[in-house]
């Protein structure tokens, strides 16, 4: 029997310097997709999952994402008083429990590693979810929900997986696959950031973990990893190599890495033409553009 999993760290303390200027006063993660925050894709994901502590690793200058998740209850009550019950269903769905988030400062960037060592005490001795914002997962089941499913037949520790082009391994942590069993795989290692033409596979870790609280120990040593951080990929594998299950899920869905401008404005395009009341319109103008970039060729 696994312990079900409630916990979810957010590491969101990084500075978002590929959006610059943006995000000199705004966090990343407040960047809309559509009209939605990219966090706020993240929090809906991880509460249809069934988690019910949510642990944000935060830095400074990120206090505009603690005020998103405070409750407004002047603008409640101006919705309410002019009946817009529409605006004040969507408000009042963005709502959290009263003490349901913690926020910790990471105080120095020292890896992805380091910041979701920076919640051990929080995470305690049980299983727990890490969940990266910047990765969007658009999927009919939420990924992290499939992964909890996939999660209690196998236990240990369980990353997102997904193939992506040989010359992109590089960006990403990297399976060596030991059994594939289709949409499970069992990990006998793991590379973060392999060198080009070295990736052991090109199944790629995806921004979604759920991992054994054993993990912290490995932290807890600080080794220093790729690009000399400390880095949650050597952790996992730190799992398998004191015999421990490691497996990768091949989620249903598809992914948006939102860490870049060209995969954001995928995103943008994907969840404006996935909304009903945008479709119509957006679609239109979409095959505009299309047309006019055929006619001018
Ligand atoms: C992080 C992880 C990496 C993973 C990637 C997924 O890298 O370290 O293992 O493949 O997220 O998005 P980053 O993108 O922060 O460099």
């Amino acid at each position: 029997m696994t312990r079900r999993v409630t916990k979810a760290v957010f590491p969101v303390a990084g500075m978002g310097t590929r959006f610059l200027p943006a995000t000199k006063s705004v966090p990343k993660e407040i960047m809309t997709l559509v009209d939605r925050p990219l966090i706020q894709y993240a929090i809906d994901e991880a509460r249809a999952a069934g988690i019910t502590e949510f642990i944000f690793v935060t830095a400074r200058g990120k206090s505009a994402l603690e005020d998103y998740f405070d409750l407004a209850p002047d603008l409640e009550a101006k919705l309410e008083a002019s009946g817009k019950t529409e605006l004040l269903d969507i408000l009042q769905s963005t709502n959290m429990d009263s003490g349901a988030i913690a926020y910790i400062r990471q105080q120095k960037a020292m890896g992805l590693g380091h910041a979701v060592w920076c919640a051990r005490r929080l995470i305690g001795d049980e299983p727990f979810a890490v969940i990266l914002p910047d990765d969007v997962i658009a999927a009919e089941t939420p990924c992290l929900q499939q992964m909890v499913d996939a999660y209690e037949g196998v236990g240990g520790c369980m990353v997102a997986a997904m193939e992506v082009p040989p010359e992109k391994a590089s960006a990403y942590g990297v399976l060596d696959i030991e059994e594939d069993h289709g949409s499970l795989v069992r990990a006998r290692g793991m590379v973060e950031k392999p060198a080009k033409g070295s990736a052991p596979s090109n199944l790629a870790v995806i921004g979604r973990y759920i991992l054994s609280p054993s993990v912290m120990e490995t932290l807890d040593e600080k080794k220093l990893g790729a690009g000399g951080e400390i880095q949650l990929t050597d952790a996992i594998a730190a799992e398998i190599s004191a015999g421990r299950g490691v497996h990768g899920l091949r989620f249903r869905g598809q992914r948006f890495d939102c860490g870049s401008k060209s995969g954001f404005l995928q995103a943008t395009v994907a969840f404006g033409l996935a909304r009903p009341d945008l479709r119509d319109e957006f679609s239109r103008y979409l095959d505009d553009v299309y047309a006019m970039r055929k006619a001018a060729e």
